[in-house]
């Protein structure tokens, strides 16, 4: 959820850090806050932070600067404590020596917060992080006959370490000496390497201005950052080997490219990314696709899928895919349920887990738990190097690239190729999925990129209907078949980032209890493209029309027809029904972009949202 930046080298720290938080303000941004300090011995540390964006901090530094060589910021999403200076991060010990700051929860804070207290240690916010502060300046303390050595501040952290319960990445530093220590409990850390200058952050794009080389932390272990090298051990003092990955895109790939927005920029790239996604992966033959996958389709009875948010619905659309083509049972359960819920998974179950970042805490411990009780397990993920592609067994990367803006897009339509790439080989794999739909699928999925491009191309008349429609306070969506989540997914991308309330219904579910929602005031967005239950579709746009209802459908060209049936027409390209999700969420992305747009909302950084939810 936060953001994290940690610099020790030769630049000024404090540039180094704004700079990085900018890159990572998308994680949580409701305060932000920096310390910077020079391991000057009997100083004190220099800390700003404010509530509110990163420029309230910037404004603050710019009367009265931070020098140094050695630094953490971090940019807060709140979990315990109001948004305000008090609470933001770094918080600093009673002398102003020691420095933390965190992401993530310390479950039993409250009790270890008593004792402390009782001890006679003030509190000088509300939040669980302080808690650290004070529990590692007690081991600190205690750890005297130690004098400077750096490994005095490393047994401190260690000694807390062993006291705190919870989700979270840590990172330290004291003004006495010239390191960082950080440490990983399941919140996600990656340390940048460079030549004399190391740096630190929760995520990759901040750390690529100054190198591409990174080390990604794990559970349990244990980090020192020095101008001079980068230690890994676990929190028990035992040498980890970690191994360096370069990161193959770079910062630029992580800006905005000259759109207005990054949400604006990603749903531009999708035509990329979904050759990225796809091509490479066909087979010679036309029939057949080819995937890294140790997975023997044969070997499974059962397929579970589960994950949160858009990639939630993406799996929806896999379960309409893999059932059709592969003839597996699936069930598709959000993540934060599933894990909770004793689920019934074998070795002849498969559980895909599917997450942009893979650090998304509900569908990691889902994953976990489908371990646990012997699932078969695999992932379809953006993020190398995340979390989740550690501890599953197989992954299906989708090579979105960057996904910056909150609201998930190209990420979600690479999703469903790689859903339809998974139900191909399954299909193909369990001979369940004959050659001529094979070939017709694989076929349409060469063209998929170019008429999701002609999607785009059809911005302004969606611009039209989101200026038509920009007041209006609710919105029904409503799909079928393998477009229920489709549904789904544009009402989520257009009350996450417009704030209008927006719902989705199975179409044919209106009749059973929505439809006395409607009234004139009311736009019912329907997907009406060329499918199996077209005319089931019509018939219920007409009961809609009936009473008054505006319709906005979503149609094939060339479905002059759909005319008499609605008010607004957003007409996308024909393509086959099982890969028609992919167009058609084009222009249900584009309806709340426009719509944000027009209601003057943050649409990158849209309100108590965060990019990648690392909490509970
Ligand atoms: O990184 P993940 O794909 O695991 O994230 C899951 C959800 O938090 C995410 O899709 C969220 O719903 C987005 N804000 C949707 O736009």
């Amino acid at each position: 959820m936060c953001g994290i930046v940690g610099y020790v080298g030769g630049r000024e720290a404090a540039e180094v850090i704004l700079d990085g938080l900018a890159r990572l303000e998308y994680r949580g941004y409701d305060s932000a806050g920096i310390v910077v300090a020079d391991a000057a011995p009997g100083a004190r540390l220099d800390a700003v932070k404010r509530a509110g964006k990163l420029d309230a901090l910037r404004s603050a530094l710019q009367g009265s600067p931070l020098s140094g060589h050695l630094g953490l910021g971090h940019t807060r999403w709140a979990t315990h404590g109001r948004p305000n200076d008090a609470n933001a991060h770094p918080h600093l010990s009673e002398d102003a020596r020691l420095a933390v700051i965190h992401n993530g929860i310390i479950e039993n804070y409250l009790e270890l917060k008593d004792r402390l207290q009782a001890g006679g240690h003030h509190f000088a916010s509300e939040t669980d992080t302080e808690v650290l502060v004070h529990l590692i300046e007690d081991h600190y303390q205690a750890a005297a006959e130690l004098g400077r050595a750096r490994e005095r501040l490393v047994r401190a952290v260690r000694g807390a370490l062993t006291e705190v319960r919870g989700a979270f990445a840590l990172v330290v530093a004291h003004a006495d000496h010239d390191v960082i220590v950080a440490a990983r409990a399941t919140s996600p850390l990656v340390i940048g390497l460079g030549e004399g200058e190391n740096l630190l952050a929760s995520d990759v794009p901040a750390l690529l201005p100054y190198t591409r080389e990174v080390v990604f932390l794990e559970d349990g272990d244990l980090a020192v950052l020095s101008r001079d090298g980068v230690e890994v051990t676990g929190f028990d003092g035992a040498p980890r080997r970690r191994d360096a990955t370069t990161i193959d895109w770079d910062a630029e790939a992580a800006e905005k490219g000259g759109f207005d927005h990054y949400m604006l920029k990603e749903i531009y790239e999708q035509p990329v990314v979904l050759q990225n996604t796809l091509f490479g992966r066909f087979a010679g033959n036309g029939l057949d696709v080819r995937l890294e996958l140790e997975l023997d389709p044969r070997a499974i009875d059962r397929v579970v899928v589960t994950a949160a948010g858009t990639a939630f619905y993406a799996g929806q659309v896999g379960e309409v895919l893999i059932e059709r083509l592969a003839r597996l049972p699936v069930e598709v359960e959000v993540a934060s349920e599933f894990r909770y819920r004793r689920p019934v998974v074998d070795e002849r179950t498969l559980c895909v887990v599917v997450s942009q970042s893979g650090e998304t805490i509900d569908t990691l411990e889902a994953l976990r738990e489908a371990r646990r009780r012997g699932a078969r397990t695999l992932a379809i993920l953006n993020v190398k190097g995340s979390s989740i592609s550690r501890e599953v067994d197989d992954v299906l990367y989708i090579h979105a690239g960057p996904e910056i803006g909150v609201a998930s897009t190209k990420a979600y339509t690479a999703m469903l190729a790689a859903f339809e790439l998974l139900a191909l080989y399954l299909g193909r794999g369990r001979g369940t999925l004959p050659d001529a739909l094979a070939a017709e699928l694989l076929q349409g999925l060469r063209e998929l990129p170019q008429q999701v491009q002609e999607a785009i191309d059809r911005r302004a008349s969606v611009a039209e209907v989101a200026e038509r429609f920009k007041e209006r306070r609710d919105y029904l969506f409503l799909g079928r078949g393998v477009n229920v989540p489709t549904a789904f997914e544009g009402a989520l991308k257009l009350k996450e980032i417009s704030y209008i309330h927006a719902e989705a219904y199975a179409t044919g579910e209106m009749k059973h209890g929505p439809i006395a929602l409607i009234d004139r005031s009311m736009p019912v967005v329907a997907v009406a493209t060329a499918s199996e239950l077209y005319d089931k579709t019509v018939s219920n746009l007409q009961e809609v029309r009936a009473r008054e209802g505006t319709v906005i459908a979503l149609a094939s060209d060339g479905d002059d027809g759909i005319r008499r049936h609605a008010d607004e027409v957003l007409y996308v390209p024909a393509v086959h029904e099982l890969l028609s999700p992919i167009v058609n969420v084009v222009p249900l992305q584009l309806l709340a972009y426009e719509t944000a747009l027009r209601l003057g909302r943050d649409v990158d950084r849209p309100r108590n949202l965060a990019k990648s939810v690392t909490v509970e």
